[in-house]
């Protein structure tokens, strides 16, 4: 445990001694916490996100397939592989549930939303019962890893726990958790809640693999000699979890990564697409194609968060330190003379990290591509365009 010493060392090294404003005017207990709280923060990642530029990079396609190109044979085998690979327990399934769900605005963790007012149709409901519906088939128990975060850890665990965790065995089910991020000011300064706690939130979903790290699921999933790990987001309700098809299919490219996309729906819908940048598999933002681009027959793979990792892969990435993005938000905080600000317009940076940020060091990856109306239903707003009021519709 750092002393205060060497922490106010730290913070001066970094420009951040205002964290240290109120320490006097705290308990020793509230001393000791704030003291944790800022030693847990990497000063040197939220120095060079202060100092991100962008630059323009060579943007090209990576290899896609979609069903269509293959013979019936061929998708009969890649079906019949990928279940052989379930039924050998080489696939495990990990599921993204730690964010905030701010556009949703649903009280409680998103998962636990529903398609006709019961638990039973609820998005965790629905990835739980395609898990169980593939483990009858291959007759295996499949390992399910869900992420949630200090924010929803408690409601999401106690959700499965009530409902009897779906039908599945409570030890195939691990929860872990992802770890918290500070705010920082338009002046790069780490932002205070009140006197004696640090502004924090989850730190985005590129806090996965570390946190997979630290719980020892890595190295689980290596002695368990699991060779693919199936991600996915918990809002799409059409999600095929684990899908056989894709495994077999990702299991013959070879590929450290193996994405699952959609077309875009036309060429300026504005979602990021599977591709390369610089040479390097990448998620490549709207907002970094040039026109052209975005209307490139091979730059049109939307990505929709559904993956393949190869284990080994995710080992030898999982000590990387991925960059923070920055996202403009209200959040409340405490000034110098001590009175709190609930801010009307945003005003400082939460910090995220994305997963996708891993697939730069990964030497290969390929896509398959499958139909939006069968596999892609994210449930991201309460009504509108991909929302709760759309995803209702469709089951009912
Ligand atoms: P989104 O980026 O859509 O975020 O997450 P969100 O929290 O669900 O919703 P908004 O943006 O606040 O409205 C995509 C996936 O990543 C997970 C989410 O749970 C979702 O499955 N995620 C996001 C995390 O696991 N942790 C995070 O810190 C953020």
């Amino acid at each position: 445990m750092a002393t205060y010493e060497t922490i106010k060392q730290t913070l001066l090294t970094y420009q951040q001694e205002h964290l240290l404003h109120f320490y006097d005017q705290l308990t020793e207990t509230e001393q000791q916490s704030l003291l944790t709280q800022i030693d847990q923060i990497d000063f040197e990642n939220l120095k060079e996100t202060s100092q991100q530029q962008e630059e323009r990079a060579t943007i090209s396609a990576l290899p896609s397939h979609s069903a269509e190109m293959f013979t019936t044979t061929e998708l009969v085998n890649m079906h019949e592989h990928g279940l052989s690979l379930l039924a050998d327990g080489k696939v495990a399934v990990v599921l993204l549930a730690g964010g905030q769900g701010t556009r949703l605005g649903h009280n409680g963790p998103k998962g636990t939303v529903n398609m006709d007012g019961t638990a039973a149709t609820s998005l965790f409901a629905l990835q739980a019962k395609r898990i169980q519906a593939l483990q009858q088939e291959v007759k295996t128990t499949i390992s399910w890893y869900i992420m949630t975060s200090p924010i929803n850890d408690e409601e999401t665990t106690t959700f499965f726990k009530e409902n009897g965790y779906f039908g599945l065995k409570p030890e195939q089910i691990t929860f872990f958790l992802q770890d918290v991020s500070p705010a920082l000011t338009p002046e790069g300064k780490v932002m205070l809640e009140d006197k004696g706690t640090v502004f924090q939130a989850p730190n985005g979903n590129g806090g996965v693999f570390a946190s997979m790290q630290k719980a020892g699921i890595l190295a689980e999933l290596k002695n368990n000699h699991v060779k693919w790990v199936f991600f996915n987001n918990i809002d799409n309700a059409l999600v095929q979890v684990a899908d056989p098809y894709f495994l077999g299919y990702a299991d013959q490219q070879g590929a450290a990564i193996s994405s699952k996309s959609v077309k875009k729906a036309d060429p300026n819908e504005k979602v990021g697409v599977l591709g390369q940048r610089d040479g390097k598999p990448s998620v490549i933002e709207y907002s970094e194609l040039t026109e052209e681009q975005r209307h490139q027959p091979e730059l049109q793979d939307a990505n929709i968060g559904i993956h393949l990792f190869d284990v080994e892969f995710l080992e030898q990435t999982a000590d990387q330190v991925l960059p923070y993005h920055l996202a403009h938000k209200k959040i409340s905080t405490i000034k110098e003379d001590g009175t709190t600000v609930q801010p009307l317009e945003p005003n400082g940076y939460k910090l995220e990290k994305f997963y996708f940020d891993v697939f730069p060091y990964a030497s290969n990856m390929s896509i398959f591509q499958v139909e939006r109306a069968n596999e892609f239903l994210p449930v991201k707003n309460k009504t509108g365009k991909d929302s709760l009021e759309e995803a209702q519709k469709r089951f009912n």
